[in-house]
């Protein structure tokens, strides 16, 4: 898939899709059939795929109509750039078949896919998508923001919904990802949603004729649940009041409430 990220090895049963696909709690919800008419017949048959809200964004499936947002968005060069699969130029049809192939790679367990969507008005700011393996019990993260959205925090919320998704409903045990050695914001991100670092594959990819270093991180089951039991006393206004930040636990590694 284009995310950046690798699916699954193997898949996982349509029963569990059916499971994922149940609410789990107020901040998960099924996405709503009706929402695209020309759809409407054909989604009646499907395994409804999730929608996460979160305090700014709303992340749900990918539709048809999206496709012009996808192209126009993730065909900017700097998100080619430090992606793995994303192509440049993105060329016309692309977008329409990435999207058509989701909800059969959802379907079979494979990977998850989210439109990274601004509550306040909609707009479809990114992707964000979990690969599933499911003999591993194991998850793999990837997620891109158009441009004009860099640096205020969505894919930061995102990923941490995600995250919640991968653990509290899909039941995993390891969510991992991983980011061009060029690319520190990406490791933040993984950083503020509370993996860890892993290690550095040198030279693990060759991206147009450059060998690239991979940076790895990942966050386990038994690490992400003491950090939600931590979250009930830390989630609250920073000290600056605006409730927005969860504080860190302090030393190398310690994951963050999610
Ligand atoms: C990586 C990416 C998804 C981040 O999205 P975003 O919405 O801007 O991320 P957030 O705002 O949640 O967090 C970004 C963090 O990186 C930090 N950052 C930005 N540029 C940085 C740099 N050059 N060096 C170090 N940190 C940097 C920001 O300050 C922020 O951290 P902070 O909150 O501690 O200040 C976005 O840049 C992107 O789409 N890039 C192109 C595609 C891509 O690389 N996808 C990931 C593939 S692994």
């Amino acid at each position: 898939m284009r995310l950046g990220l690798r699916s699954g090895e193997s898949s996982i049963p349509k029963a569990l899709a059916r499971r994922c696909a149940d609410p789990a709690g107020g901040r998960y919800k099924p996405d709503d059939p009706h929402r695209e008419s020309p759809d409407h017949h054909r989604e009646r048959d499907m395994v409804r795929r999730p929608t996460l809200e979160t305090e700014h964004l709303l992340l749900r499936p990918f539709r048809l109509s999206d496709a012009p947002d996808v192209q126009r968005l993730a065909g900017a060069k700097e998100i080619a750039s430090t992606t793995l699969n994303i192509p440049h130029p993105y060329e016309d049809g692309m977008a329409e078949e990435w999207i058509s192939a989701h909800q059969e790679r959802f379907e079979e367990g494979r990977v998850v896919h989210f439109a990274i969507t601004l509550r306040s008005d909609g707009a479809l700011i990114g992707a964000i998508g979990l690969g599933i393996d499911k003999e591993h019990e194991r998850g793999q993260l990837g997620y891109w923001i158009a441009v004009p959205y860099w640096n205020r925090g969505h894919c930061t919320e995102a990923a941490r919904a995600v995250v919640r998704y991968g653990f509290e409903v899909l039941k995993l045990n390891r969510i991992c990802s991983m980011h061009f050695a060029r690319n520190p914001a990406s490791g933040r991100v993984m950083q503020k949603i509370g993996m860890s670092r892993e290690g550095c594959l040198r030279q693990h990819v060759k991206k147009r004729d450059q060998f690239e270093d991979l940076v790895y991180y990942g966050i386990l089951r038994e690490e992400y649940e003491p950090a939600r039991a931590g979250a009930q006393t830390a989630v609250g206004p920073d000290r600056q009041g605006n409730g927005q930040d969860i504080p860190q636990r302090s030393g190398p590694g310690a994951p963050s409430p999610l």
